[in-house]
């Protein structure tokens, strides 16, 4: 079991000594360790069984410790860092030799990003590196949105994890560059693009490809519960699903289905609120994939706002 709790220097003491430390963000948790010491970064790799090919974003404490980390700082990017930093936003920047390769999967950029959580913004602030960190889950699985996510997967292979209680906007960072003189989004989250678009412009999203997975959180099979998951029209899979005699769960945005036990089903938001949505998304999907049921059954939200985010969040649960 890892050690749960707020002690700002036990953390800034095992991340100088190489190890890692799982820490409280606005988007998810994360598993955290000196972004410029290959060893430390490999222990990432090695402890969420994630493959080398799948690069990590490197957290700062504000913008401008960004400058040793990156070669160039393209104006339409530093505009949206200026106003959205920090915060649910990832900026893919071209690397320093700093960078170890391992971090960028050999890439030529580096992700980089200021949280949006005050305690590990003052544990940033308190350390002479920055900190590699991906989700904090093992590859392929639900991000963790609370300490206790993290504890039941990573908790023996980590020290301690820093309590920063439940993610606020509870999925990841919305990662963006730039190809040319043109802005790209290459993983939608928890800044929607509209408000992207306010700031820079139309942006290409490119977040689908999984041809040429630039950014891997683009694979298709990602965020995927354990337990089949099965995408579509509500109103007709639950009765389906029940007239078959079929053990479900069910994952709505706002339904009842008074036929279903209440163990059984969570609504994202009951307002319909997209935020809230977002929020719950992540501990939802893991509740019910632990419920009991053979299968769970979810329906998309509107394609809109944080809802083409969590539409994404969704197909992908529902592909493997
Ligand atoms: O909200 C978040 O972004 C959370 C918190 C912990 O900050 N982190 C997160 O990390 O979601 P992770 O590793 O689960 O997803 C990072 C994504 C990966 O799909 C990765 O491929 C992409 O960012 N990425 C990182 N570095 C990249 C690079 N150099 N070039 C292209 N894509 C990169
Ligand atoms: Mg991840």
């Amino acid at each position: 079991m890892a050690e749960i709790g707020n002690d700002l220097v036990k953390c800034r003491k095992l991340l100088a000594a190489g190890q890692l430390v799982a820490i409280p963000t606005e988007t998810v948790y994360g598993l955290a360790g000196n972004a410029l010491d290959p060893t430390a970064v490999a222990a990432i790799f090695a402890t969420k069984n994630r493959p080398t090919f799948d690069p990590l974003i490197v957290h700062v404490a504000h913008l401008e410790a960004i400058a040793p980390l990156v070669r160039e700082q393209p104006e339409p990017l530093m505009r949206l860092a200026a106003r959205f930093w920090p915060g649910p936003l990832t900026l893919l920047l071209p690397a320093a030799d700093c960078i170890p390769g391992l971090v960028t999967s050999g890439l030529p950029r580096v992700a980089v990003r200021v949280p949006n959580h005050p305690l590990t913004l003052k544990l940033l602030a308190s350390l002479e590196f920055p900190l590699a960190a991906p989700s904090a889950n093992p590859f392929g699985y639900i991000s963790p949105t609370s300490p206790a996510h993290v504890e039941a997967q990573l908790g023996k292979r980590i020290p301690y994890i820093l309590d920063g209680g439940q993610c606020k906007v509870g999925i990841e960072s919305t990662i963006v560059g730039m190809e040319d003189d043109q802005v790209v989004v290459y993983r939608l989250g928890g800044l929607p693009i509209d408000d992207i678009q306010q700031i820079t412009g139309p942006v290409e999203v490119q977040a689908h490809s999984n041809s040429n997975p630039r950014a891997p959180g683009q694979l298709d099979s990602h965020y995927a519960p354990r337990t089949p998951f099965v995408l579509g029209n509500l109103e007709e899979l639950v009765p389906d699903y029940l007239a078959r005699g079929e053990s479900i769960a069910v994952l709505s945005l706002d339904r009842e289905f008074a036929a279903i036990e209440p163990a059984a089903k969570r609504q994202l938001s009951p307002t319909r609120n997209l935020a809230e949505a977002a929020t719950n998304l992540f501990a939802d999907m893991r509740y019910l994939d632990t419920c009991g049921a053979r299968v769970i059954l979810a329906e998309l939200l509107p394609e809109e706002g944080l809802g083409r985010a969590i539409n994404d969040r969704l197909r992908r649960a529902a592909h493997s």
